[in-house]
């Protein structure tokens, strides 16, 4: 289904990333998995999807860091000529009440989950406009859509990439390129597993269905957003949150 296509997933060394990379190099694509720091955590993404009977390679990025990602772009661009699939899944929180979050809290969050998705769409923003034809995929999270207590730099960025989604969709349009958002609710991952069990209870509560998704139900939205299936869909943001944004 994904055949000759190269995807690139930022943060896929574990969690919702991986399962996204995985997830599109079984369906054929070659995937080059992000990762900042956890080689050995990137590898193990990469010998999962070989066990799938896909491909691809691990490449060392901080995407918050300008240079960093034109470099990984450039490079990308280089060895393969393109890239046709883009998802912006990496992602920090940094929670706090508003009243005891510092500058560097709310910015730290800004720079890797708002400005790091806009530093990739900005590296590969020719090569999509000349590709004709391409996905860039965001992952939000229904924060930005519905706002939460704790998460007022996190649900910032996540809104900021709902509108960064929405204008960069209207720039390519007129090239084919497909631009939406996948907003996940609350799925299990050691960004939720960092979370006190008691505060999971309570998130657990206001969930329509009344449990967490996983990173395997993020990855099916975003494999269908790549396919060619959604070749007439842009400028969403498709809620998977067990009905938490009704
Ligand atoms: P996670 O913490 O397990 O994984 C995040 C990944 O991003 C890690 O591999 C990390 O190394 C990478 N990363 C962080 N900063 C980076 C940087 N500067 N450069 C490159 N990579 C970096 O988190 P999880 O749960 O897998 O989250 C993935 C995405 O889904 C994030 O954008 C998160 O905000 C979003 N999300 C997660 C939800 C959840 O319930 N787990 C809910 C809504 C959204």
């Amino acid at each position: 289904m994904l055949e000759n296509k190269i995807a690139l997933v930022t943060g896929a060394s574990r969690g919702i990333g991986r399962a996204i990379a995985v997830s599109l190099g079984e369906a054929g694509a070659y995937v080059i998995v992000n990762y900042a720091g956890s080689e050995d955590k990137a590898q193990e993404t990469l010998a999962l999807i070989r066990e799938k009977g896909g491909d691809g390679e691990i490449f060392k990025c901080d995407i918050a860091d300008e240079n960093e990602c034109s470099e990984m772009c450039k490079a990308v661009l280089d060895k393969h000529g393109k890239v046709d699939i883009l998802v912006n899944n990496a992602g920090i929180t940094r929670d706090k009440l508003v009243m005891a979050m510092s500058d560097k809290d709310f910015m730290d969050v800004i720079n890797t989950n708002l400005l790091g998705a806009f530093h990739m769409i900005r590296n590969l923003s020719r090569n999509f406009l000349k590709l004709k034809g391409g996905r860039i995929i965001n992952i939000a999270s229904v924060s930005g859509v519905l706002g939460n207590a704790g998460q007022a730099n996190y649900s910032s960025s996540k809104a900021g990439i709902i509108g960064l989604t929405k204008s960069v969709a209207r720039e390519f349009a007129g090239k084919s390129v497909c631009v939406n958002a996948v907003a996940p609710g609350f799925i299990q991952t050691d960004m939720t597993d960092a979370m006190p069990q008691s505060v999971k209870d309570a998130a657990i509560e206001t969930i329509p269905m009344k449990k967490m998704g996983q990173p395997e139900d993020i990855a099916a939205t975003v494999k269908f957003l790549a396919s060619e299936d959604a070749k007439y869909i842009t400028g969403q943001v498709i809620c998977v949150d067990g009905g938490m944004a009704i």
